[in-house]
């Protein structure tokens, strides 16, 4: 039987991976690296860098390209399914074409494999025999919380974990919201009453972080947002919007 793992290998900080995902990479013949776009070289050379201190050699690396998701279309669901397809076509051919049986391939993920990632979804669909195993991964939300010294959850409460794209149409729907993947600060128009703890490149050198009453600190996140984006020519960044009692 082929076997696949699924590692989470933390949000940017080599020393994010955890024991158990080291192991897993050592026990690895074969890497897929999926990754697109201007990001590709930095997050790529965190995998190999990964893969080259913890692999056991002979191994192989197969890099593809993450193929490009429809983004002129207003329907976002279909177009995500239709690109998670395409992502599950590149496992199956993985798997298929690339591990012989009794092998282990391992599939390396930003963060962890269970926080707005396709990976797993993806390999629902392909057709190929396998087994596989997921290694959880220190999530940028852990690494979000932590390097601003602030719980997620407060005592007996709940956190919504949301998208940019949602807050921006819903509007906070609880007192603590966890913002992910938002492409146009939309906090500021959506929550100008909370406080917000963001964070940019979280655990890597070029790390941000600002944190105060969104309705004083909007303009300081816009900039700092719009010049690193500017600089690196990709982004990642996520928040905490807090309604304080
Ligand atoms: C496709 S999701 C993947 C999330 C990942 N699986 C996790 O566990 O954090 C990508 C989003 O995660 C957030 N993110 C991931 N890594 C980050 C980092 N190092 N700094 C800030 N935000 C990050 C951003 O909101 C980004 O748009």
């Amino acid at each position: 039987m082929k076997r696949l793992l699924i590692i989470g290998i933390g949000a940017g900080d080599p020393d994010h991976l955890t024991f158990q995902a080291a192991k897993a990479i050592a026990a690895a013949d074969a890497f897929l690296l999926v990754d697109k776009g201007t990001a590709k070289s930095d997050l790529s050379r965190l995998r190999h860098d990964m893969i080259a201190a913890h692999g056991t050699p002979p191994y192989r690396i197969v890099e593809e390209d993450d193929p490009e998701r429809d983004r002129t279309t207003p329907a976002y669901t279909a177009a995500v399914e239709t690109w998670r397809s395409r992502r599950a076509e590149i496992y199956e051919r993985f798997v298929r074409d690339e591990l012989a049986d009794g092998e282990t391939g391992a599939l390396l993920v930003w963060g962890d494999p269970g926080v707005y990632d396709s990976t797993l979804a993806a390999l629902a669909e392909i057709d190929a025999e396998f087994e596989h195993e997921v290694i959880p991964g220190i999530t940028s939300i852990a690494a979000l919380t932590a390097r601003h010294r602030v719980g997620l959850t407060r005592v007996g409460r709940p956190v919504h974990i949301t998208t940019g794209r949602r807050l921006a149409a819903e509007g906070p729907t609880a007192d603590d919201v966890l913002v992910m993947l938002d492409a146009h600060n939309s906090f500021a128009g959506a929550a100008p009453g909370h406080h917000i703890y963001w964070g940019a490149y979280l655990g890597t050198p070029d790390e941000i972080l600002i944190s105060g009453p969104v309705s004083e600190v909007a303009d300081d996140i816009r900039a700092a947002r719009a010049d690193a984006r500017a600089r690196k020519g990709w982004i990642m960044d996520t928040y905490l919007l807090r309604r304080e009692d």
